[in-house]
């Protein structure tokens, strides 16, 4: 009688779990299975990747989205796509520089008051292309670009599901679904309805390395930027994170020798 009762909670729980997890999948489309190189233990940040993936970024996405809380100069530190070991400041890494004269950024008061615009300088934070929220949704339709400084983080499976977002619009709404106004329509996105218009189309960009510049492609390298961008010391924890295990292991080894070495007379 108990075990039936048991037996019953349990196949309950499994099928409410169950349930629920189709609920959420009919939310939004399934997500494409897209690999990164940065996924699992041993994954690190593909570099050329990032580097691309910072080329749409500043291209196209940085006309919208900001991203406040990632300096200019930590491109170039270790870890970073633009890292360099002869430049291990990246203030003085040539690259950074230029990278940091592309941008333009308010600062002041100067003496008179005044507030003005300079070119960007690698200390600078990347700076937001709309003054504040108001103007960013008046220039959107209502709707407000997020920041990125750490927008892949904080989506559930965020790699495969901007890779998705950014690779599923279609031209037209399926028959039945009304866009609002200024909408576009995008089955990955929760409702269908996405504010933002395509920010990707065949050969938007003309990359240095010759990698043929794809919709897929530059999803794939701006996801990987993004990645990096939300999370840039993952490369210095995962080495961390080997090395703790390294150490335990050759402690361990050590610790049983000490003990086989301590007994080895005593009769036990
Ligand atoms: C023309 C302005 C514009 C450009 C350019 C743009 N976005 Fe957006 N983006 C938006 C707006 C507006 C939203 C908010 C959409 C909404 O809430 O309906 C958004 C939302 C997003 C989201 C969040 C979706 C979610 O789950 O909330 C992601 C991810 C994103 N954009 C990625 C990108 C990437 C990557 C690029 C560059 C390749 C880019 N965007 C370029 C305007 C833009």
């Amino acid at each position: 009688m108990r075990l039936s009762k048991i037996t019953t909670t349990f196949l309950a729980i499994v099928t409410l779990s169950l349930s629920t997890g189709a609920a959420v999948a009919s939310e939004g489309a399934a997500l494409k299975h897209e690999h990164f190189s940065f996924e699992g233990v041993f994954g690190t940040y593909d570099k050329a990747a990032a580097q691309r993936g910072f080329q749409i970024y500043q291209e196209s996405c940085s006309n919208c989205h900001a991203m406040k809380l990632v300096a200019i100069r930590s491109l170039g530190e270790a870890g970073g796509p633009f890292y360099e070991e002869e430049h291990p400041n990246a203030n003085d890494n040539p690259v950074i520089k230029a990278i940091a004269a592309m941008f333009t950024v308010t600062d002041g008061p100067d003496a008179e008051g005044d507030m003005f615009e300079r070119p960007a300088k690698p200390f600078d934070h990347f700076p937001s292309p709309f003054a504040n929220e108001q103007a960013a949704r008046a220039s959107n339709g209502g709707a407000l670009p997020p920041d990125f400084s750490s927008l892949l983080a904080a989506r559930e499976h965020g790699p495969q599901y901007i890779y998705s977002l950014l690779t599923s619009y279609e031209d037209e709404a399926p028959e039945g679904i009304e866009l609002r106004d200024g909408m576009n329509y995008n089955p990955v996105f929760t409702g269908g309805q996405i504010g933002m218009p395509p920010p990707l189309f065949d050969d938007l960009v003309e990359y240095s390395d010759g990698t043929p510049a794809t919709v897929e492609q530059m999803a794939h390298d701006v996801v990987t930027f993004m990645a990096w961008a939300s999370d840039p010391k993952m490369e210095e924890r995962k080495r961390m994170g080997w090395m703790v295990m390294i150490y335990l292991f050759i402690f361990a080894l050590l610790m049983y020798g000490s003990y086989k070495a301590v007994w080895r007379d005593v009769e036990h």
